[in-house]
């Protein structure tokens, strides 16, 4: 089966090489793609939001099934408009993107459907959100509704923060995205990022993970897309799975469901873990960067049947199975980001880091240039390893890092703190 892959991150890399692996793949292309996923599959100069593009690339190189890596596409429509075409894909329609789309309609969703989440309001003016402000207890989050490439959210520790948070986007900081702001309590407890499969009906939990969403060593500095990762969360205990599954995603997935917008795709919901038990932060509909490339890591079943049988409606008699052994992923990235930096510059020694046992990287903004392999973007390589322990994993990736010879790079040196410290107390 041809495979076209939308997207060009370390997650899309992730996805490749795991589909790579898959008896049923007989031709991956990727689009964009990037510098290292370039090295085993064929990466095609389509751009995701021009659909009549994509749909005729499908038809030209008869491409079987499509998986949507990024969110903007899904928003957009893409998929709905493959399966106009009657194209094959992985991804939910615009109806059910709204759940990353719009954070007003989910804070909505949870409502109706009971699922647990902190109190909100939303507003389309500034007045009325000032005037709600005024009321509520600090900490309080301040979001942009619509999708501001993670950029959207203000955790304001005062009141002027959050009042100029309000401002911000009114005025236009994020867009059409803060046409409307969510203002919502904040949540206290460890967070989590948690996975399922969902065919519509019928849902799969993956693997859980945990992000590092700060720039800075001790979780300081400015928030990122996430600087590393690690899977398996182990504050998600066995109780607190079911926990997460009966009051979060069953519920969601059948409210979607029963409001005549399914949702078929991979749901990622990022969970705070509060003393009274799991609570609703937002939803994504896609795959997680960082997490996805350790989840890739520990997943040994094969990944394109899984998703095959999400886009069929066949996950009602589905398993998956995962190696035990923890991974681990740390993020190389352009120094300067999460401001402005530098691209083209020259990254080396990626194959003697790439010996390390249990290491694998992946790219995440990277371009070839003949043998030379060049930063192209803020986050770029993803150094991954599994390890018997988190501790284990951890060294393997900083050990390949120490082999990477990229001065115009940098990296977090404490990924996966939490879990090593619970490790320690065993
Ligand atoms: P998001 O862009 O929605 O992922 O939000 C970015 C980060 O802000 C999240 O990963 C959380 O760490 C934090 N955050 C968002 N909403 C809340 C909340 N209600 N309470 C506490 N932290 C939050
Ligand atoms: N790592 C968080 C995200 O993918 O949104």
């Amino acid at each position: 089966m041809h495979v076209l892959l939308i997207g060009s991150g370390g997650r899309e890399h992730a996805l490749a090489w795991a589909m790579a692996a898959s008896p049923l793949l007989t031709k991956l292309t990727c689009a964009p793609g990037n510098g290292g996923i370039q090295e085993f599959a064929g990466c095609g100069a389509l751009d995701p939001a021009d659909h009549g593009q994509i749909i005729a690339f499908c038809r030209e190189k008869r491409v079987d099934f499509v998986v949507i890596g990024p969110e903007a596409p899904l928003v957009a429509g893409l998929a709905d408009d493959l399966g106009k075409a009657g194209i094959k894909h992985f991804g939910p329609s615009a109806a059910a993107a709204k759940l990353e789309g719009s954070k007003g309609f989910t804070k909505d969703l949870c409502a109706e459907f009971g699922i647990p989440t902190g109190p909100y309001g939303r507003f389309r003016d500034r007045a009325s959100a000032q005037a709600y402000l005024t009321k509520q207890p600090v900490p309080i989050v301040v979001k942009a509704d619509g999708l501001a490439a993670g950029k959207g959210v203000v955790v304001a520790m005062t009141r002027p923060e959050a009042e100029a948070a309000v401002d911000a986007c009114f005025a236009g900081a994020f867009g059409s995205a803060g046409a409307e702001v969510v203002i919502e309590a904040f949540l206290d407890g460890e967070e989590v990022s948690f996975f399922a499969l969902c065919d519509g009906k019928n849902v799969l939990p993956l693997a859980t993970a945990q992000d590092h969403k700060r720039v800075g060593d001790g979780d300081t500095g400015p928030n990122t897309g996430g600087m590393g990762a690690y899977s398996p969360a182990p504050v998600v205990t066995p109780g607190m799975h079911d926990r997460i599954m009966a009051e979060i995603i069953r519920p969601t997935v059948a409210g979607m469901a029963k409001r005549g917008t399914p949702f078929r795709g991979v749901l990622f919901a990022g969970l705070m873990i509060t003393q009274t038990g799991p609570q609703l932060i937002e939803y994504n509909v896609r795959f997680g960067d960082p997490e996805t490339q350790v989840l890739m890591l520990r997943l040994k079943s094969d990944l394109l049947t899984a998703l095959l049988a999400t886009a069929d409606g066949g996950l009602g008699a589905f398993d998956l199975r995962w190696h035990d052994d923890p991974a681990l992923t740390v993020v190389m990235a352009a120094k300067g980001y999460p401001g402005t930096y530098a691209k083209g510059t020259e990254i080396r020694g990626l194959d003697a880091a790439a010996n390390i046992a249990g290491v694998q990287i992946f790219h995440a903004g990277t371009t070839r240039d003949g043998d030379r392999i060049l930063a192209n973007g803020g986050r770029v390589l993803n150094v991954t390893a599994r390890g018997r322990t988190v501790r284990e994993a951890q060294t393997r990736a900083y050990q390949a890092i120490d082999h990477i010879d990229w001065p115009e790079g940098f990296c977090r040196r404490d990924i996966g703190w939490r879990a090593i410290e619970r490790e320690g107390m065993k």
